[in-house]
């Protein structure tokens, strides 16, 4: 009986560890006010790494701030509702390959002549389960370039597109 009861235990638990441990995310980017910025991010877990692939349309050529923010709430019109970048761990802004950066430091996503801006990049960083997931929390496009060095913000300027990060079927 005690060897059910601790298999049964065993077998809630593991149920229970994967409900709270999503391995893809998705977040759909809508425009904020005054521009037509849009797209989708998705994060996908591969080994100890996060697969981070997003398409964004609509954007002027060049490169685009492009980081995970605070706060999952993209009420506002100017975006400013998703607060700073998501930085869990208390770091400094940086580039995505630098040790020290925050969660949330995508870096840039670059557009090309026509607004289209694909990215694709395996994240070390980021997690899709536990205290510091990205999941809850919401992914914005800037209007200028993260100069990778600004505190906090990498100098990036204005919100073009916010999208909350939802668990998205595997
Ligand atoms: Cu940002
Ligand atoms: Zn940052």
């Amino acid at each position: 009986m005690k060897f059910l009861l601790g298999l049964f235990a065993l077998g809630l638990g593991v149920c229970l560890a994967n409900a709270q441990e999503p391995t893809k995310a998705i977040a759909v980017l809508q425009p904020t006010a005054g521009n037509n910025v849009t797209g989708s991010v998705t994060f996908t877990k591969s080994g100890d790494a996060v697969k981070v692939v997003a398409d964004v349309t609509g954007l002027t050529p060049g490169k685009h701030g492009f980081h995970v923010h605070e706060f999952g709430d993209c009420s506002s019109s100017d975006g400013n509702s998703a607060g700073g970048h998501f930085n869990p761990m208390h770091k400094q802004h940086g580039a995505p390959d630098a040790s020290d950066r925050h969660a949330g430091d995508l870096g840039n996503i670059e557009a090309d002549a026509s607004g289209k801006a694909h990215l694709e990049w395996s994240d070390k960083v980021m997690k899709l389960s536990g205290a510091d997931s990205i999941v809850g929390h919401a992914m914005i496009v800037h209007e200028k370039a993260d100069d990778l060095k600004t505190q906090p913000t990498g100098n990036a300027g204005g919100r073009l597109a916010c999208g909350v990060i939802g668990v998205a079927k595997p």
